[in-house]
Formats: structure tokens, sequence, C-alpha cells
């Protein structure tokens, strides 16, 4: 399972599929095990996740890994990814960009095959209200709910929140992120782990 991992993460580096690539340093594939249980996607790499190769290791990282924590999860347990895969140096991708690259979402998802899918932020919102046939009204009506949705093999629970980058810029949002990723303690404790 990790070798066809592997396999994606080469073909996500030499991937020329949509314009980001000429503005890369480093594609930012995804990280964490690959039998994950619960899979965090976020929009796209900013500027600090492009000279790492990581997702999440900025400011918006520092915020989700105390949002992780209190949950009860640690960030070593769970398989953080985007929607894009290369640098988004106006923080929004176009829907060609999403189109051109979320067919490598689609393969990890198959592989890592997790329980949990924890969207961050809309662009992550709409690919999996797509994907798995929810209605994603707004963020302001769905966040910190919980869909369970049951597919060929398996029923898999979603919930879409807004993106901890937006909590940093308002205050009063960071209050309510908190507050939802403090409901995911009984879930993911009771049901998951
Ligand atoms: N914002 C994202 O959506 N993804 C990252 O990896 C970092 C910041
Ligand atoms: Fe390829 Fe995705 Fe990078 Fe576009 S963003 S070049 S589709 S890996």
């Amino acid at each position: 399972m990790s070798v066809e991992l592997e396999h994606l993460r080469k073909m996500v580096e030499e991937c020329r599929k949509c314009p980001l690539w000429r503005n890369r340093n480093k594609p930012v594939f995804g990280e964490g095990p690959p039998d994950a249980k619960i899979m965090l996607i976020g929009l796209g790499p900013g500027y600090n996740e492009d000279r790492e190769g990581r997702p999440f290791v900025g400011a918006a990282g520092k915020f989700l890994n105390k949002l992780l924590e209190s949950s009860g999860l640690k960030r070593e347990e769970v398989y953080i990814t985007n929607v894009v895969k290369c640098y988004l140096p106006e923080n929004r991708a176009t829907d060609e960009e999403v189109k051109a690259c979320t067919p490598y979402l689609d393969k990890q998802i198959e592989l890592i095959d997790p329980e949990y899918i924890i969207g961050l932020g809309n662009t992550a919102a709409e690919y999996l209200s797509k994907k798995y046939g929810f209605d994603f009204t707004s963020m302001e009506r769905i966040h910190g709910v919980t869909f369970k949705i049951s597919t060929i093999s398996k029923e898999v629970k979603i919930t879409v929140m807004y993106h901890p980058a937006a909590g940093l810029r308002n205050p009063p949002l960071r209050k309510i992120i908190e507050e939802d990723w403090g409901k995911l303690r009984g879930l993911l404790g009771s049901r998951i782990i």
C-alpha cells in the first residue's frame, strides 16, 4: 500500500498538469501513516510549506497542531494533505487547478482508506461534498457537522471545518474553530481510536 503511495508521490513530484508547477519549489504531497484512520485535507501549500515540502508547517499549521491536541489527536497519527499539491501564492486555487490536481487526492484517499475525513476550508469542503454527495450550503451552516456517508465498502465520517488560517485572521472565528475541534474529541475518542 505504501509502495503505491510512494509511486503517487513521485508522480506528483514530476507533475506539470497545471501552471502551478512553474512556481513551486517543492510539491507538498502529504504526510502521515499510510494506514491512518483520520485524514485532514487543506487547500494547498503556502510559502513555508513550499520551502519545506511538508503540509501545514507555517502559522496555520501551528494552530492546527493545537487544535489536533485539543481533540485528543497526535499530529503523527493523522494523515495530512491538501486539495492542491503545488504552491498557491494567492492562497486560492482555480477550478481548473483543482480539477487537474484532485485525481491525486482521490487516489490518496483510496490508498489510505480513512474512516474519518476532516476538510479544512471551503475548497476542501466543496471537493468532499461533490465526491461524497452531501450538500455544502455554506461553511457558516455546516462547520463542525459530521456526515456519515456509506460508500461501496464502508461508512466514512466527514466533518468540514473553517480553515485554521481564517481563525488566525479573525478572532471570533478562532473561538468557533476551537469549539468545533473540542466537540470532535468525544466522537473521535470513542468511535475510532
Ligand atoms: N494551508 C493549507 O491549506 N495547507 C497547508 O498545507 C498550509 C496552509
Ligand atoms: Fe500537478 Fe497538482 Fe502541481 Fe498542478 S498543482 S502541477 S496538477 S501536482
